[in-house]
């Protein structure tokens, strides 16, 4: 039976994943953990959800104890662009959240761990377009040195220990019900609100910048399946290369001119403009699709209608 803890439940993919894995496991098998923002009441009601900091090891062996946890899904973090106001911050949260995790499922002996990883572990000497699984990882960003070494450390406790932690490299993540907050890739996110709201939007890169993307139904789907995956199967562990889809932002913005004719798309690039050069282009995700059966269903036309009809009728 899987008890399930999904840390960082408040944010823009543990949202919609806690409630996939309601649906899926049961509502009292999925516990929804906070830091300090206010859960949705569809999160609060639908399921038990706990308050508690990654940083605070206690506090989390504490909700493991209370609901009999063997699985984490370890979605907490702090994103790019936040991390470099607050480097230390994003040290803190995304490397010894992640340590206190880990020693948790080592100490307990617990079943599995997802710990996601970015692209962001990528940077300006690797390889932009068709990035390979194994490559370059010198990023520029604490996110990404956090992303890094949270790789190294994970795949350390399934090789040192047996803890079976599995991680993906999401993308820049699209999605209707939660905004994102923090990161470099959120201009795709924004851009569909403003462009509902008020026919406008001032895009925070250049209308060239293209960036690998992940409409949430594909991230959500990846996460589950890798977590579901036959362990004997995989090679990698904590670091699979995951592509849906890659954009300009002046794509993007052409493609919701099409369902919205008055939209008018504006380029002010500023300090995040050098996070998002530093990241690839396109990338290769062979390894997925050869350990796990990985293929994403949402190409960028079906992706943009969908957004548009699910978020029209809540901004207009
Ligand atoms: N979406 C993230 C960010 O922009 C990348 O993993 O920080």
């Amino acid at each position: 039976m899987k008890r399930i803890l999904v840390t960082g439940s408040v944010g823009q993919i543990g949202s919609e994943l806690t409630m996939e894995l309601r649906g899926k496991y049961g509502n009292e098998n999925v516990v929804a953990l906070g830091r300090k923002t206010k859960p949705s009441e569809h999160l609060l009601n639908s399921g038990p959800f706990e308050y508690a900091n990654v940083t605070d090891p206690d506090s989390i062996v504490a909700v493991i104890e209370k609901y009999d946890i063997d699985t984490i899904y370890h979605m907490a973090a702090i994103l790019s662009a936040v991390g470099e106001q607050k480097p230390q911050l994003a040290y803190n949260v995304n490397l010894n959240g992640l340590y206190n995790i880990v020693e948790i499922a080592r100490e307990r002996e617990l079943t599995r761990v997802m710990v996601p990883s970015s692209i962001a572990v990528f940077g300006p000497e690797t390889p932009q377009n068709n990035t390979p699984q194994e490559t370059v990882l010198r990023p520029t960003t604490m996110y990404g040195v956090t992303k890094v070494a949270g790789e190294l450390l994970a795949d350390y406790y399934f090789n040192r220990f047996g803890v079976d932690v599995r991680g993906l490299r999401y993308p820049g993540i699209i999605s209707s019900e939660t905004l994102p907050g923090g990161g470099t890739t959120d201009y795709a996110v924004e851009i569909f609100y403003e462009a509902i709201k008020n026919r406008r939007y001032t895009c925070f890169v250049r209308e060239d910048t293209v960036l690998p993307m992940m409409y949430m139904p594909d991230c959500i789907r990846a996460t589950i399946m890798l977590m579901e995956a036959d362990l004997s199967k995989l090679k990698h562990h904590s670091d699979f290369n995951l592509s849906g889809l890659s954009f300009s932002a002046g794509e993007l913005a052409a493609e919701i001119k099409k369902h919205i004719p008055e939209f008018v798309c504006e380029y002010e690039p500023d300090s995040r403009q050098a996070i998002a050069d530093s990241w690839p282009s396109t990338i290769d995700d062979s390894a997925a699709r050869e350990e796990w059966g990985w293929s994403p269903e949402y190409d960028l036309p079906r992706m943009t209608a969908d957004m548009i009809d699910k978020l029209s009728p809540r901004l207009t």
